[in-house]
C-alpha cells in the first residue's frame, strides 16, 4: 500500500492535510467544558454546554427564480435570509450542466473564495510568510493543486465515469476550469470535520406529537449536525440539491454551490450522516473512491440497509469515517465503522463499543436510539446521552433539534430527517442582518423542506398488536 512507502513528498501531502484539517475538528476540546447553561424555551441540561433552541420552524416558500432545458432554481426561506434550492435531471453531464448553469455566479465565486482562504492557510502552515505576498500565494497555490491532483490520480480508477462526466457538465455549464472542479471535490478527501449524529425510532419516537396515529410505531428521525471550520468561504454558498438522474433513485444532498458530493443527503428512502473516524488502528488508504462519492451513490443505488452496506462493502475505501445511515424500509438507524479495509455494522444494541471511553452502565443505552457526539470518538461526553433520556419516547426532531442546540453542534448545517411524513427540517450558518455576526446554524430558524419529489414507500409498521408490545417506557 502507498501510505508506507514514506516518499517525501508523501510527508509534506500528511502535513499539507493534518494542517488543514487542524483548522476544521482538531480545535474541537475531546471533554466539553460543563458550563451552566442559558436559558432557550426549549429546556437545557447541566450537561451541556448550551441552551434549547428558541428559534423557529418556517414553511419553505419556494419562488422559482431561473429556469434552464434539464434543471429548476428556486429560492427558499425568507428573503434576505434564504438559500438556492435546484431541481436537476437527466444524464450525469445534463445533471453538472445544469447545476453550473443554474448557480453559475456562485460557483464562480465561491471557488475564487475557496482556495484563496486555503492558500493563506497554507502559507501560514508552510511558513511563507516573510515571502513577498505574491511569491508566497503562488508557492502556496502550487503545493495545495499538487495534493488536490495526486488526490485525483489516486482516485480517479476507482472512481465511476458518471462522476467525471458531471463533473465535466458542471464546468462547462459555470464556466469554470475542469481542474478546480475536480480539486474542489477532492477537498473532503484531506480534510476532517468534527459532527454528531443520531438515530430514533420506534420506543424512542412513540410518544412523538408530531406522529399521526398510524405512524407512532415507525417514526424514524435522523439528526446530521455539520461542524466544520466557520470561516471557510463555502459558508456563504449553501445550496439544496435535488437530484433525479436518469438511472436509479432520487435524492438530495444539502451542499454548496459547485460541490457534487454526499456529505449530507437524503432519498426519502435512506439517509446519510458522517463524521470523521479518529481511530488510529482503523486502516486509511489514499487509492479508492472518494467517500462522499460511494455515500452518494448510497442514495442513488440502494433502498435498505442490506443494499447500502453491500454497495459500501464492494466499494475500495479511503479514509476512516462513521456513517449514520437510516433506512425507511428497516425503520431503523444504524452506525457504519467505515475504514479502507473494514467495515463494521452497530445497531442500538451495541454501538457504544466504539464510541464510549468505558463499558457503559446498562442503563445508558436505550433501544430505538443510536448516536455519536461532535468529541473524539470514543468520547466519554455526557450532553447528549442525557438530552436522550431526557426525551426518551419523544425523540422527534423538534426534540432532535433542541438537543443540536443544546451540544451546540451542527454549526455549519443541521439537517433532521423525519422519514415518516417524508419530510426534512435545514438550517444552516449565516449572518446576522442586524450585527454582521455568523449564526451558527444550530440556533438559528429552520426551513421545512419539501421532500414530496423524493420516493417515499409506503412504511411497514408493526400491525396494532405489535405496537401495544413495543410499549414505551
Ligand atoms: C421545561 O421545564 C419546565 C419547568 O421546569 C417544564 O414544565 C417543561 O415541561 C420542560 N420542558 C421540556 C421540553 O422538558
Ligand atoms: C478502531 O477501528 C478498528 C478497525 O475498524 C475497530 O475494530 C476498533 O473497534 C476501533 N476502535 C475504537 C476505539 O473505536
Ligand atoms: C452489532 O449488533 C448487530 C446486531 O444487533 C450485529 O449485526 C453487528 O455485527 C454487531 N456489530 C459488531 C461490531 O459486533
Ligand atoms: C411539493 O412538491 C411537489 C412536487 O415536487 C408539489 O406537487 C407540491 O405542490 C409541493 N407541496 C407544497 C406544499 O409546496
Amino acid at each position: 500500500m502507498e501510505h508506507r512507502r514514506r516518499s517525501g513528498w508523501m510527508l509534506f501531502w500528511l502535513a499539507l492535510s493534518l494542517t488543514l484539517s487542524a483548522n476544521g475538528s482538531a480545535r474541537v476540546p475531546r471533554v466539553a467544558t460543563r458550563t451552566k447553561i442559558g436559558t432557550g424555551t426549549g429546556n437545557g441540561s447541566q450537561e451541556c454546554p448550551g441552551g434549547g433552541w428558541t428559534g423557529e420552524v418556517l414553511d419553505e416558500n419556494a419562488r422559482s427564480v431561473a429556469t434552464d432545458r434539464s434543471g429548476e432554481r428556486f429560492e427558499v426561506g425568507a428573503p434576505g435570509d434564504g438559500m438556492a434550492l435546484l431541481h436537476i435531471k437527466g444524464s450525469p453531464f445534463e445533471l453538472g450542466r445544469a447545476h453550473g448553469v443554474l448557480l453559475r455566479s456562485e460557483i464562480q465565486t465561491m471557488y475564487v473564495r475557496l482556495f484563496a482562504h486555503l492558500e493563506d492557510q497554507l502559507i501560514v502552515a508552510l511558513h511563507l510568510t516573510l515571502l513577498p505576498e505574491a511569491l508566497a500565494r503562488r508557492i502556496a497555490r502550487l503545493a495545495l493543486n499538487a495534493a488536490l491532483d495526486a488526490t485525483y490520480l489516486l482516485t480517479l480508477l476507482y472512481t465511476p465515469a458518471r462522476f467525471v462526466d458531471e463533473m465535466i457538465g458542471l464546468a462547462q455549464g459555470a464556466q469554470v476550469e475542469f481542474d478546480d472542479v475536480v480539486r474542489v471535490q477532492m477537498i473532503p478527501e484531506l480534510l476532517q470535520a468534527s459532527c454528531s449524529m443520531l438515530g430514533s425510532w420506534g420506543p424512542a419516537t412513540w410518544r412523538s406529537d408530531k406522529l399521526r396515529e398510524e405512524e407512532q410505531s415507525c417514526g424514524l428521525f435522523q439528526m446530521r449536525a455539520l461542524d466544520w471550520d466557520m470561516e471557510a468561504p463555502i459558508v456563504d454558498f449553501p445550496a439544496v440539491i435535488f437530484y433525479h438522474p436518469a438511472d436509479g433513485n432520487s435524492f438530495a444532498l444539502f451542499t454548496w454551490a459547485g460541490f457534487i458530493g454526499c456529505v449530507t443527503g437524503y432519498s426519502g428512502r435512506l439517509g446519510i450522516s458522517e463524521k470523521v473516524w479518529a481511530n488510529s488502528s482503523a486502516s486509511a488508504s489514499r487509492k479508492g473512491m472518494p467517500w462522499h462519492f460511494a455515500l452518494r451513490d448510497v442514495l442513488q443505488l440502494a433502498d435498505g440497509l442490506d443494499e447500502a452496506t453491500q454497495l459500501l462493502g464492494a466499494t475500495s475505501r479511503t479514509c476512516p469515517i462513521l456513517v449514520g445511515i437510516g433506512s425507511r424500509q428497516d425503520n431503523k438507524f444504524v452506525l457504519l465503522g467505515y475504514s479502507s479495509d473494514a467495515l463494521q455494522l452497530y445497531d442500538d444494541t451495541n454501538f457504544t463499543l466504539i464510541t464510549s471511553a468505558a463499558p457503559p452502565p446498562a442503563d445508558t443505552t436505550f433501544p430505538g436510539v443510536v448516536f455519536v457526539d461532535k468529541y473524539v470518538q470514543p468520547s466519554d461526553d455526557r450532553c447528549m446521552q442525557s438530552v436522550v433520556q431526557q426525551f426518551y419516547g419523544k425523540l422527534d426532531d423538534l426534540a432532535l433539534l433542541n438537543m443540536a442546540s443544546m451540544q451546540e453542534t451542527g454549526g455549519m448545517h443541521t439537517a433532521l430527517y423525519d422519514f415518516a411524513s417524508n419530510e426534512v427540517l435545514f438550517s444552516w450558518a449565516a449572518s446576522d442582518p442586524n450585527t454582521g455576526e455568523l449564526v451558527p446554524a444550530y440556533k438559528r430558524n429552520y426551513l421545512r423542506l419539501n421532500m414530496t419529489s423524493l420516493a417515499n414507500p409506503i412504511p411497514r409498521c408493526p400491525s396494532h398488536s405489535g405496537r401495544r408490545e413495543l410499549s414505551c417506557m
